[in-house]
């Protein structure tokens, strides 16, 4: 390689792909480098012609080489990759991994964790999404998969209206505060009701799972769909390492429905990581408790789903009521990013802990299949 190429490749290695978070120079997206030093031409090669991060890298690309070739006369053509060039790339990024194969199933390095409940509404988008950008915060690199099919909200409370990017058979997920997620609802032309059968809901979920290029997770955290149904199935067979964690509210009666949720999860042959109960007492200005929703419920259900499994199950943390984490959670500002100090938030980043914390099943686990 000429003086020229080495200095313009090792300016761009700093240039990172937005979507594929990978540099440039790695991604072969550095083309032709044609002139002398002050001045020349370099072709960036886009993955897909309507690339949404196009203007982005540009910029980037731009920046990068007028900081080491100061005063040079540069020009930076945009252009696509060739169908040849596009499947080299996706070879590259499979790692060694066959086209649309699980990379989560036995023997992964990914710590893969279930946000379930048998009920809707006690808050499952809410954490999976605190926890997911805590992690992330953290450094760690982090997914997130909607499994809510019909009730997906998680892009909403990511704050993010980005379509996944595809290559042929492979999707590229958007990334919000630093995390790759995906949901039914990037797919969607708008708020439009998904009404799906079983089988079509398994093969969602295994598309999200196979085709999406998740890169080499730390943390992949799955926000289910309220109940136990076919959703909750699917993700069983297909996540044998999965842990479930069960949420659930202070009251009686939620606490009860959470219980059978986890011992659902319990049938398939998860792991129950823990018990997480939310809207717990909200601290009032003069020092004092509201129990909203009463009080017990998570410790409840974790009594209840120790004795049904027959191995201990805790109550991993009680996330109060908090005003930040619901305003946030509708505008899409991740209470844990916008008030860390937020009593809900300090919350959240210790079960973040326990997760960081926790250990991977062993890769020969089999899989329970009965699920009578
Ligand atoms: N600790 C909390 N304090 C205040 N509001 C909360 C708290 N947790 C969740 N919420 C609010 O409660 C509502 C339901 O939360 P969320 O959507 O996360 O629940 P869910 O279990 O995912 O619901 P669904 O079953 O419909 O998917 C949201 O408006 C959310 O902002
Ligand atoms: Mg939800």
């Amino acid at each position: 390689m000429s003086d020229l190429a080495n200095r313009v490749q090792a300016a761009l290695s700093l240039v990172i792909d937005p979507e594929l978070r990978r540099p440039i120079t790695e991604l072969d997206m550095v083309g032709a480098i044609q002139g002398s030093e002050d001045n020349f031409s370099v072709e960036i090669k886009l993955t897909v012609s309507h690339c949404p991060q196009a203007v982005q890298i540009e910029q980037q690309v731009t920046e990068a080489l007028s900081k080491e070739f100061n005063g040079s006369q540069i020009q930076v053509k945009m252009s696509v990759m060739t169908p040849e060039e596009l499947d080299a790339l996706k070879v590259k990024l499979r790692d060694g991994r066959e086209p649309k194969s699980n990379p989560f199933a036995l023997g992964t390095s990914t710590k893969v964790f279930l946000i379930g409940s048998g009920k809707g509404g006690v808050g499952k988008s809410s954490l999976t999404v605190n926890l997911a950008v805590e992690l992330a915060k953290q450094g760690h690199e982090v997914g997130v998969l909607d499994a809510d099919i019909f009730g997906f909200s998680i892009p909403a409370q990511l704050g993010t209206i980005d379509r996944p990017t595809r290559l042929d058979d492979m999707i590229l997920p958007p990334i919000a505060y630093g995390v790759k997620v995906i949901s039914i609802g990037m797919f969607l032309p708008s708020n439009e009701p998904v009404a799906w059968r079983g089988p079509m809901l398994h093969k969602a979920v295994e598309q999200f799972l196979t085709e999406v290029h998740w890169g080499t997770l730390d943390y992949l955290l799955i926000d289910m769909p309220p109940g136990t149904g076919d959703v909750a199935i699917s993700v069983g067979q297909l996540l044998p390492n999965a842990k479930s964690i069960v949420v659930t509210t202070p009251q009686e009666a939620a606490s009860y429905v959470a219980q059978r949720s986890g011992s659902a999860s319990h049938k398939i042959g998860q792991e129950i990581f823990g018990v997480i109960e939310n809207m717990s007492g909200l601290k009032m200005p003069d020092g004092s408790t509201l129990e909203l929703f009463g009080s017990g419920g998570g410790q409840a259900a974790a009594d209840a789903l120790s004795e049904f499994s027959g191995t201990p199950v805790s109550l991993i943390g009680q996330v109060p009521l908090s005003v930040e984490l619901r305003t946030g959670s509708d505008s899409g500002n991740p209470v844990v990013h916008t008030y860390p100090e937020d009593p809900a938030s300090i919350e959240i980043a210790k079960i973040a802990q326990l997760l960081i914390d926790s250990k991977l099943p062993p890769a020969n686990r089999t899989l329970k299949v009965d699920i009578a």
